[in-house]
């Protein structure tokens, strides 16, 4: 078994080294430390070893997840740094900020709560057959809102307040929504795919809104997709990230690109200051099942597919994962905030 492992690890190596893309490590790295991964599979037949080997089996592996996640963080700073050099030479930007002090910010803070549940997300979601997409912040209207079904006349424009830019074409994403049509212009169905990434609202903030937040996109698009495979995602992930059963209900929800919509509020505990606890339910998961004119601007004949999409509020989740009272903590920029986080 000690040998297998040796080799899942060398494999693991090799492959990784020809990988330039985050989407192919991420998926790389499930596929071996995942829960259905190699090493987990491999360490099902620990019930045949002999109690020495059970004895150098578990910190073995341990030693090669740890080496894994620390060999994964690496290349995808690389393939970070890779696309922002290859950007700078073809915009001839001169870039001379150094980098040493946000080095020393990761090692002395650790991740940011809402990175290490964006990425936990990412492998709940790879470990089920989803890919992870990207977009870009700056927006145009089509992607923002007309292929979502949201014409420029349309009351719902005002439901997200907007950043707009003089031009008043471009603007700040509102939402992750616009992955879903990024996703559906780039590939055919069958597919699915989650999208996640910064938004920014012009609004007042208080203790559960900010301006700039975090949120992830999720897009599933087949033959026969019914609410019963939108309801199973949604409370595998909850369970996958809450390690059990949550309390939720569904509400009907209002969003012109899906029908029917529907509200997914979890049950929380909320710290009220120098109270006892209460709580309350927060509204953490719009959902529902593709409008028909969205699958349509996205080039896919409604009348053959159709499918399910959702869209998860990461700060609100970081909230109620570790029962933070006020959503402004997360971005005030103290370090000691973050190092909370860092045995997580
Ligand atoms: C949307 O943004 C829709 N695009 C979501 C969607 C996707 C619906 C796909 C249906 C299908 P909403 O505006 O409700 O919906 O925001 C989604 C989630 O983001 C909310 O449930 C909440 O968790 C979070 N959220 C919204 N506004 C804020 C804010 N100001 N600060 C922090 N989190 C917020």
């Amino acid at each position: 078994m000690l040998q297998k492992m040796d080799e899942i690890f060398q494999d693991f190596q090799s492959k990784i080294a020809n990988l330039d893309k985050q989407a192919d490590v991420l998926a790389l790295k499930s596929s071996v430390i995942g829960k259905k991964g190699t090493l987990a599979e491999i360490l099902k037949s620990l019930k045949n070893a002999t109690p020495e080997e059970r004895k150098t089996i578990g910190p073995k592996s341990n030693q090669i997840k740890q080496n894994i996640e620390k060999i994964v963080q690496e290349k995808i700073q690389k393939i970070e740094l890779d696309e922002v050099n290859q950007k700078l030479e073809k915009e001839k930007i001169d870039f001379s900020l150094t980098n040493k002090n946000l080095e020393q910010g990761l090692q002395a803070a650790g991740l940011h709560p809402v990175t290490s549940i964006q990425r936990e997300i990412e492998d709940i979601f790879i470990s089920m057959g989803f890919d992870v997409l990207d977009g870009p912040h700056i927006e145009d209207e089509f992607h923002n809102f007309e292929a979502l079904n949201i014409p420029d006349t349309h009351p719902a424009r005002d439901m997200q307040d907007t950043f707009w830019f003089q031009d008043m074409k471009h603007l700040l994403r509102t939402h992750t929504s616009t992955i879903q049509v990024r996703g559906m212009e780039s590939r055919k169905p069958p597919f699915k795919f989650v999208g996640p990434g910064k938004v920014f609202r012009s609004e007042r903030t208080d203790a559960t809104h900010e301006m700039c937040f975090h949120q992830l996109e999720g897009m599933m698009v087949g033959k026969d997709i019914t609410v019963g495979n939108l309801i199973y995602f949604m409370k595998t992930l909850l369970k996958e990230i809450f390690k059990k059963d949550m309390e939720v209900r569904l509400r009907p929800g209002y969003f012109p690109f899906v029908e029917p919509g529907f509200e997914l509020d979890i049950r929380w505990k909320k710290p009220a200051k120098g109270e006892s606890k209460h709580s309350g339910w927060l509204e953490l998961l719009p959902c529902g099942m593709v409008h028909p004119n969205v699958l349509k601007a996205g080039g896919i004949d409604p009348e053959e597919y159709n499918g399910f999409a959702f869209g998860l509020g990461l700060d609100r989740l970081v909230m109620v994962k570790y029962m933070i009272e006020d959503i402004r903590h997360l971005h005030s920029g103290d370090l000691r905030f973050n190092k909370q986080f860092k045995a997580y």
